[in-house]
């Protein structure tokens, strides 16, 4: 990891805990932020219709982040939220192009470019993520999936945007599969991400922080943390219980 990047570790607590949990969850990660010494950034993805209650209980102190979001200010969309919408919760993350978004939801390559470009109109900062399927890395595309992925987000972004993006890149077949990837597998398509941020940011791209998702877990996050171009982690399961997100963020530590 460079030590010019604050790690970045992020809880996607999917479709998982409620306005109880999401309280308790909250305030317990609050209490143990202090012993981080700020040497990481920490931030909770919750339910959408919790994350009012996750900005009232984190109190400033923990960055809340939606889980998705649609492109457009307003209009006949049943069922969506705008940037705009999450703004005014005092939201300040969003995660765009998550694996089960596009693959449930249809989020395709276009979406994802258009939802990070509201993200950003919207004072919003997208956390937008790429990743092959195993069918894919087998067959030896991982590259020409994840160059693609990452091409069409990097489209919309211009050079000073960069210290707003962050990426993630998350392999679905270690999502929620307990098979991580190994540490050169994430070094080898993170170091690869970096060349496509240099070729369309320029200097700018040194800022951008690249997470690694799929199967982080307290026990494997040194591990992976310690790759030079890996920095941080988007976590779901293991984020659920807040002292294992405190866990792995402290070992995200430099
Ligand atoms: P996981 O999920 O940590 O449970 O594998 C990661 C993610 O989907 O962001």
């Amino acid at each position: 990891m460079s030590t010019a990047r604050v790690p970045f570790v992020c809880g996607n607590w999917k479709l998982h805990h409620g306005v109880a949990a999401t309280r308790a969850q909250i305030t317990e990660l609050v209490a143990g932020l202090g012993a981080l010494g700020g040497a990481v950034d920490v931030a909770v993805a919750p339910v959408a219709t919790c994350l009012s209650v996750a900005v009232d209980a984190a109190q400033g102190r923990l960055p809340i982040a939606a889980q998705n979001v649609h492109f457009a200010e307003k209009g006949a969309f049943t069922g969506e939220w705008s940037v705009a919408h999450l703004a005014e919760l005092g939201v300040r993350y969003v995660i765009v192009g998550h694996s089960e978004r596009r693959a449930m939801f249809g989020d395709d390559d276009a979406a994802v470019a258009k939802k990070t470009r509201a993200a950003l109109d919207g004072g919003l900062l997208p956390i937008a993520c790429v990743g092959e399927t195993l069918a894919e890395r087998e067959g030896g595309a991982t590259k020409a999936v994840v160059g693609k992925q990452v091409e069409a987000i990097l489209a919309v972004v211009k050079p000073d945007e960069a210290v707003r993006l962050t990426l993630a890149y998350e392999p679905v077949w270690a999502i929620g599969t307990g098979k991580n990837a190994t540490p050169e597998q994430a070094q080898d398509v993170h170091a690869f991400i970096r060349g496509l941020l240099h070729k369309h940011l320029g200097e700018k791209a040194a800022v951008v922080r690249v997470q690694y998702g799929g199967s982080v877990k307290p026990d494997n996050a040194a591990q992976l943390m310690a790759q030079p171009d890996v920095d941080g982690a988007l976590v779901g399961g293991a984020s659920l219980e807040a002292k294992s997100l405190l866990a792995i963020a402290a070992a995200c530590r430099r």
